[in-house]
């Protein structure tokens, strides 16, 4: 039994998907652990692209078991959207399961999410307006629906008798939004009962215990990165959940010693979608460069990346608090044509000249830090056909080990290219 956790190192859009995929082959069982449709993920495969938002990267393959698990969020439209989009490319959606424990984004929390970005005169998130920090709020306040609810008319009553006067009451006077009645909510909740009926996982506790028991081999796939975490990350430049290794035990169901490897996606540089600090951030044509090549625009959203150098200060503590056990190292393929390729190596206060090798979590001083960089000599070749470590050049090979040197964490997967075949196994 070998039991992998696959997250994002950075901001998202790491690759995580595509290493999710290539690893899926070898996994029987695949969770989805955290977050929701805020997630856009790519697998390209056979010369087909496909997008995943909330079902698990793994469901292209046949006889496997994809569940979206405890810990994520979702959006019922979004989701049978995402189902209705895959059964037209005749995917075969027997093996997606939906937990029960799983919580409901209700029209609120997006019309929330919403007006708050929209209105945000200082402080702007720069969300996916997904409903994703309401739902998880109010997950946390106990006045959330789950999944199960939706099949069970007594609960659904008295939560509602709960919730919406509350809702209503903030809805209202906090926002001036639109307030709902009982009747229209229980439409509602109808409606959503019919889109999950055909995946909800009555009996998970079985499944698992019959997983376990057979040692069968479990991926968890991460959503958004370690510096989107709501514990570690740029906060309140952050997520709402926990992207971090130690999330697929609270959203999966599969206890901390039940996880073998944590796999840390990193791009070979950093990019980064709405607001907040990012100390290697390239606002020239360098920026613009890495953009283009590397086709840095939103899955979800299509809002342009922010591009910048890769910043190892904030990957060694991605590696820290991710739990973080090796690297997939994504998008090398990027810099096949460039000079030079710079690492940031620690950060520079232009206040007084101090210098930080480790991540500083006040993220109101990012403004005064500056990137200090090691500059490597870039390889100047073709590297997206290659299969082999051996087979890269020289100066690709000094690179990957001047990663595995200052992170002092080794490249297990080197992805050079984004279909499931342009990849390297380093280990
Ligand atoms: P995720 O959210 O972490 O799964 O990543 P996204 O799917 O949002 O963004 C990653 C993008 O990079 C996708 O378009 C992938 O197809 C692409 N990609 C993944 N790995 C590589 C790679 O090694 N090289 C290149 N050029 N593209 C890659
Ligand atoms: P994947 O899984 C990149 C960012 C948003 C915003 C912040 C909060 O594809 O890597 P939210 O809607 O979650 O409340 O937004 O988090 N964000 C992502 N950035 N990739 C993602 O997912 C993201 N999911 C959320 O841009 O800055
Ligand atoms: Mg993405």
């Amino acid at each position: 039994m070998s039991n992998k956790v696959v997250i994002g190192a950075q901001w998202g859009d790491e690759g995580k998907a595509k290493i999710t995929d290539l690893l899926a082959q070898k996994s029987d069982l695949i969770i989805r652990y955290q977050g929701g449709c805020n997630a856009g993920h790519t697998v390209v495969t056979d010369g087909r692209t496909f997008k995943f938002h909330l079902i698990p990267s793994g469901i292209l393959y046949k006889n496997k078991i994809c569940l979206v698990g405890n810990g994520t969020v979702i959006l019922p439209e979004f989701f049978e959207h995402e189902v209705n989009d895959l059964k037209k490319e005749n995917i075969d959606l027997s093996g997606l399961k939906v937990s029960p424990l799983a919580t409901i984004t209700m029209p609120w929390h997006t019309e929330v999410d919403g007006y708050s970005e929209d209105n945000a005169k200082k402080g702007k998130i720069g969300t996916t307006k997904k409903g994703i920090g309401p739902t998880y709020t109010d997950k946390m306040a106990r006045i959330a629906l789950k999944i199960e609810d939706l099949y069970s008319p007594e609960a659904l009553s008295e939560k509602l008798d709960v919730i919406l006067p509350l809702k209503n009451k903030q809805l209202k006077e906090v926002y001036g939004l639109k307030t709902y009645t009982k009747e229209e909510v229980l439409d509602l909740c109808k409606n959503y009962a019919k889109i999950f009926e055909p995946y909800v996982c009555f009996d998970w506790q079985d499944m698992l215990r019959k997983f376990k028991a057979e040692k069968k081999n479990v991926l968890f796939e991460g959503a958004q990165g370690v510096m989107l975490d709501v514990d570690f990350g740029t906060y309140p430049y952050v997520t709402s959940s926990n992207p971090i290794g130690g999330g697929a035990a609270t959203g999966s169901g599969y206890g901390p010693k039940m996880i073998d490897e944590v796999i840390g996606v990193a791009k070979a540089y950093v990019t980064r979608v709405g607001e907040g600090p990012f100390v290697t951030e390239l606002t020239d044509s360098m920026g613009d460069t890495i953009r283009e090549i590397g086709h840095e625009f939103g899955v979800t959203t299509g809002r342009p990346r922010r591009c910048g150098w890769f910043d190892a200060v904030t990957m060694k503590y991605s590696c820290l608090v991710g739990g973080i056990t090796s690297i997939a190292l994504t998008k090398a393929d990027v810099f096949d044509t460039f000079d030079e390729i710079k690492i940031c190596t620690a950060y520079k206060d232009k206040r007084n000249g101090k210098l930080y090798t480790s991540y500083p979590t006040d993220v109101y001083i990012h403004k005064y830090l500056e990137p200090v960089y090691e500059t490597m000599q870039g390889w100047r070749e073709n590297i997206s056909g290659i299969r082999k470590y051996e087979d890269l050049p020289l100066n690709a090979k000094k690179y990957f080990e001047k990663l595995e040197e200052i992170l002092d964490t080794p490249i297990s997967i080197i992805s050079v290219g984004p279909d499931r075949e342009q990849t390297i196994f380093k280990k």
